[in-house]
């Protein structure tokens, strides 16, 4: 019998989810961009159902929940959606680690392209970034700082919250200078 213990990486859909989905994929199938017929609406409807319970789970509003194919889309729309306001606002520079997957290290070797400047922090023995590590790089024009949560090979958490505390202490310092 195999085992799989890969579950950073991909993970089984949930049986009820499954079951949810399994009617809006041969059912109610209609493409929700489409007013004119009633596939449509209901497949709105849907949508926005979705949407509604996304908000609740992450605390947000309607208009910051957008759905995409997966984790590759919506790298590259956060870490490209950011070129014209880095090259702006003259916030070219990148932080980020050397275990990230290639759908962020991808589009930021893009933006490096285009003359943004990127420091790369390697992780300890035990596979972790050291926060301090990003201490020492922010810049005042720190324009990204992308860390991943949990790496998807070694499974090791990353220190987050701390990561994001020297990020909101640095802000406010560089706010006030
Ligand atoms: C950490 C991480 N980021 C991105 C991806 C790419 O995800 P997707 O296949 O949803 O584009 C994966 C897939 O294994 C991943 O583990």
């Amino acid at each position: 019998m195999s085992i799989y213990l890969d579950c950073n990486a991909t993970t089984p859909i949930e049986p009820e989810v499954a079951e949810k989905m399994n009617n809006y994929l041969t059912t109610d199938f209609g493409n929700e961009g489409s007013h004119t017929h009633s596939f449509g609406s209901v497949a709105k409807k849907a949508v926005q159902e979705a949407t509604d319970q996304v908000v609740s789970l992450v605390n947000a509003s309607r208009n910051e929940i957008i759905f995409t194919s997966g984790a590759t889309e919506s790298n590259n729309i956060a870490i490209l959606g950011l070129k014209e306001f880095g090259l702006n606002n003259n916030k070219k520079h990148i932080i980020t680690s050397a275990i990230e997957h290639k759908a962020v290290l991808e589009p930021i070797q893009e933006l490096e392209k285009l003359g943004f400047e990127v420091d790369i922090i390697n992780v300890d023995q035990s596979g972790r970034v050291n926060p301090k590590d990003i201490k020492d790089k922010i810049r005042e024009d720190t324009l990204l700082i992308s860390i991943m949560g949990v790496n998807n090979e070694t499974g090791v958490i990353q220190p987050i919250s701390e990561i994001i505390e020297i990020i909101l202490k640095n802000l406010v310092r560089f706010m006030k200078d």
